[in-house]
């Protein structure tokens, strides 16, 4: 590949589907037991927050029982040994990512390990329920904690990082997302203005692989780490 000094990565569920955990668009997607506009908006929250928390209660405890897979892995490795700049921006709220090692990555749709106080507007590392209504560990306020998720019509988080870094990239990789949700869905469009080199790895054809100059059609656990031998052997 030509000289390739600074890499943005974009993650999806996909990227965390062989691990056991589930995409949101797919049959038995996670979009298929809940109406997103219940479970994943400020106004769901409000109107039935038992409903919210019960369910990003049950996804945080799944993640006790999941573990990285090569993917992850893969990603790890080449944030510890690629020299160049590296940011790996996942829409995913798990934390399999850092568990995998990762550490130049920013979580755009928030996280299920972190929750935010609406009295004091501080965000604490969460592993439990939320549904009891616990005391804030910051504030001491109870009941005031949601999840640290960035909802629909909520602003992800990191924007301004995320621009810089896709107008610096000489590469530009999208993996396991179906380039359904916007702001990330047009991240290829920024890095195409801005002369990167594009590549999706996708299990099968995503809404903007027209946009990328290389699809890589496969499972993540395959064809990351190969891309990743790929990068460091170049
Ligand atoms: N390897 C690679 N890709 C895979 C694999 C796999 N093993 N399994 C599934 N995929 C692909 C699917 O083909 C699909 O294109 O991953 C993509 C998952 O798409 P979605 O379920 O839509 O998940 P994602 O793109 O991450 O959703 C984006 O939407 O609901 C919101 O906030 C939520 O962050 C989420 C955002």
């Amino acid at each position: 590949m030509a000289a390739i000094r600074n890499i943005v990565i974009l993650t999806g569920a996909g990227v965390s589907a062989e691990s056991g955990i589930a995409t949101f668009r797919a049959a038995d997607g996670l979009w298929e037991d809940h109406r997103v506009e219940d479970v994943a908006t400020p106004e769901g929250f409000a109107r039935d927050p038992a409903l919210v928390q019960r369910f990003y209660d049950a996804r945080r405890a799944r993640l006790k029982e999941v573990v990285p897979n090569p993917a992850h892995e893969a990603l790890a490795r080449l944030d510890a040994e690629w020299p160049g700049e590296l940011l790996i921006v996942t829409q995913n709220v798990d934390d399999l990512h850092e568990r995998a090692g990762a550490r130049r990555l920013l979580h755009m749709h928030g996280e299920l390990k972190s929750a935010w106080c609406l009295a004091c507007d501080k965000r604490s590392p969460w592993s439990e329920g939320l549904g009891h209504a616990p005391a804030c560990p910051r504030c001491d306020a109870r009941g005031q904690l949601r999840p640290d998720i960035v909802w629909f019509g909520e602003m992800p988080y990191g924007m301004a990082t995320i621009d810089r870094a896709l107008m610096d990239a000489d590469l530009f990789v999208s993996i396991g997302t179906s380039g359904a949700v916007y702001p990330a869905a047009g991240f290829v469009q920024t890095a195409r203005y801005c002369d990167a080199r594009t590549i999706e790895l996708n299990l099968e054809p995503s809404q903007g692989s027209a946009s990328f100059d290389e699809s890589r059609l496969g499972r993540a656990g395959e064809l990351v780490p190969a891309l990743v031998d790929e990068l460091l052997s170049a």
